[in-house]
C-alpha cells in the first residue's frame, strides 16, 4: 500500500485517541488482559482504555466481571464494536487508538485485517499470538508498510515468546563479556486442580485450531528433552538481529527445549506429534480434528472458557544456560570461556514457589493426555482403515 494512503487515513483520525484498546477482549485471553488492566490502571489515573470486540453484551459482562475481581470503576471504558470481516468497524476502532492490543485469535486466520488496519490508521499495534506463520506474514507482507507509517507492530507479546526473549537480553545484559550462545529448558507444572478439570475443557479451541494449521530427544537438568516447536527461538533471532544493525551487538545464537519428567512421556509427546502432523494433513481427518476437538482430545479441548481458577497455579520456567568470552578475549580466534546460568519465572503472585515441590502432576497430566491421544489415533485408524502412507504421499 502506498504511503499516501497512510497520510489520508491517519489525517481521518479522531482528535484524542485512547491510549489503549483491547481488541478480542471478550475471549478467554482478552479477559485476563482486561482485567489485568483493571487492576494496573488504578495507579495510572489518566490512563484512557476501551475493550472492543463484535459483541456488546460479552463485552460488558468481561468489564463488569473484571471491576467486581479488581474492586475498580470501569465505568468510563468504552466498549466499541468491531469485527474482523467488518472493514468499516475496524477503521473505526483504530482510528479510536494509539495502540491496539490484539487479543483475536487465531491469528492466521484473522489478524492480518487488524494489523493493516492498524498502520493505516497510524495506531500502534500489538499482539499475544503464538504462531510462527503469522510471524513470517507480518514481517515480509507489513514490515516496510509499518516503517512509512512510523507505526510500531509487535507480535508474539505472550508467554509465547516474551520470557525467553527477556531471558535472553538478560543474560546478554548481565554476561560481563560476550555472550555467543544460549540453550533454553522449558519446565512447566500443571497443577493438581488442572489435571483433574481436565476432561472439562482446559485448552481453548483457538488454540488447538492454531496447533492443527501448523504442525528429537536428550537428557538435562534430569529430564528428557525436545526441540521446542514454538515460536520463541524466531522472536529472540529478530531482537537479535536487530541488536546487530541497531547497536552493533553480537548476536546470540539460541536454541529452545522443551523438558518432560520421564523418556515414555517425551517419546509419546514424539508420537503423539507426529500421528497429529500426519492427521492434518489428511482432509477428513482434519475436519474431524476441526469439527470434534472435544472427542479427539478426550475433553481436554473447548470452546467454552476454562473454569475460573483452574490455570492460577500453572508455572513456566526457562533454564538458560549461555556461553560466551570474557571482556577482552578475542571472540573470533579463541573458543567461549565463560558460562553462566540464568533463570525466568512465570507464576502466579499467589502461588510463587511451585517448582520447589514434585512435578509427580505435571507427568501424570501429560502421561494420560499423550496416552489417551494415541489410543484414540489407533483406533481411528483402525475404524477408518485409511491406508496413510498412500495418503499422505498423495497430499
Ligand atoms: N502467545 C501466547 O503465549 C498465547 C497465550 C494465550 C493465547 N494465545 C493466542 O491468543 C489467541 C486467542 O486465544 P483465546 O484462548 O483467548 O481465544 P478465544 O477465547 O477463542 O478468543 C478469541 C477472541 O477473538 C474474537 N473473535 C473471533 N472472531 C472474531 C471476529 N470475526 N471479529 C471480532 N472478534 C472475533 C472472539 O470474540 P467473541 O467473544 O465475540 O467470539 C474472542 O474475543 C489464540 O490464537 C491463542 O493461540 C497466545
Amino acid at each position: 500500500m502506498d504511503s499516501s494512503v497512510v497520510e489520508k487515513a491517519k489525517k481521518k483520525e479522531t482528535p484524542a485517541r485512547l491510549d489503549l484498546v483491547v481488541f478480542g477482549a471478550s475471549g478467554y485471553t482478552g479477559k485476563h488482559v482486561v482485567q489485568e488492566l483493571a487492576r494496573i490502571c488504578r495507579s495510572y489515573p489518566g490512563f484512557t482504555w476501551a475493550v472492543a470486540g463484535r459483541n456488546r453484551e460479552r463485552l460488558e459482562m468481561v468489564l463488569r466481571d473484571a471491576a467486581k475481581k479488581s474492586g475498580s470503576d470501569l465505568s468510563s471504558v468504552r466498549i466499541i464494536i468491531a469485527d474482523v470481516d467488518d472493514e468499516a468497524s475496524l477503521m473505526s476502532m483504530c482510528q479510536q487508538a494509539k495502540l491496539v492490543l490484539n487479543c483475536c485469535g487465531p491469528f492466521v486466520k484473522f489478524g492480518q485485517p487488524v494489523v493493516e488496519t492498524s498502520i493505516r490508521c497510524g495506531a500502534h499495534y500489538v499482539d499475544v499470538s503464538g504462531e510462527k506463520l503469522f510471524l513470517e506474514i507480518l514481517q515480509q507482507k507489513y514490515d516496510q508498510m509499518a516503517r512509512e507509517a512510523g507505526v510500531a507492530v509487535v507480535t508474539t507479546c505472550g508467554l509465547s515468546s516474551v520470557p525467553a526473549d527477556l531471558g535472553v537480553i538478560y543474560l546478554q545484559n548481565n554476561f560481563g563479556g560476550t555472550l555467543n550462545s544460549v540453550e533454553s529448558y522449558l519446565i512447566m507444572h500443571f497443577p493438581q486442580k488442572l489435571l483433574a478439570e481436565r476432561t472439562k475443557g482446559v485448552v481453548r479451541y483457538s488454540s488447538w485450531e492454531s496447533m492443527i494449521n501448523r504442525c528429537l530427544v536428550h537428557k538435562r537438568l534430569n529430564r528428557w528433552c525436545l526441540p521446542f516447536p514454538g515460536t520463541d527461538a524466531a522472536v529472540v533471532d529478530i531482537t537479535q538481529r536487530h541488536l546487530l544493525s541497531a547497536e552493533q551487538k553480537r548476536p546470540a545464537q539460541y536454541k529452545a527445549y522443551i523438558t518432560f519428567p520421564s523418556i515414555c512421556t517425551a517419546f509419546g509427546v514424539v508420537l503423539a506429534g507426529a500421528l497429529l502432523f500426519m492427521f492434518s494433513k489428511i482432509p477428513c481427518l482434519r475436519k474431524l480434528l476441526l469439527n470434534y476437538p472435544r472427542i479427539c482430545s478426550f475433553g481436554i479441548v473447548t470452546y467454552d472458557h476454562p473454569e475460573d481458577g483452574v490455570m492460577d497455579d500453572m508455572c513456566f520456567q526457562y533454564e538458560m544456560f549461555g556461553e560466551g568470552w570474557v571482556t577482552g578475549d578475542d571472540v573470533e580466534q579463541t573458543p567461549p570461556s565463560k558460562k553462566v546460568v540464568g533463570r525466568v519465572s512465570i507464576q502466579t503472585i499467589r502461588n510463587n514457589n511451585c517448582f520447589s515441590g514434585e512435578l509427580k502432576t505435571t507427568q501424570k497430566f501429560l502421561e494420560k493426555c499423550i496416552w489417551q491421544s494415541i489410543f484414540f489415533i489407533a483406533i481411528i485408524s483402525q475404524i477408518i482403515g485409511l491406508p496413510l502412507a498412500t495418503a499422505l504421499r498423495s497430499e
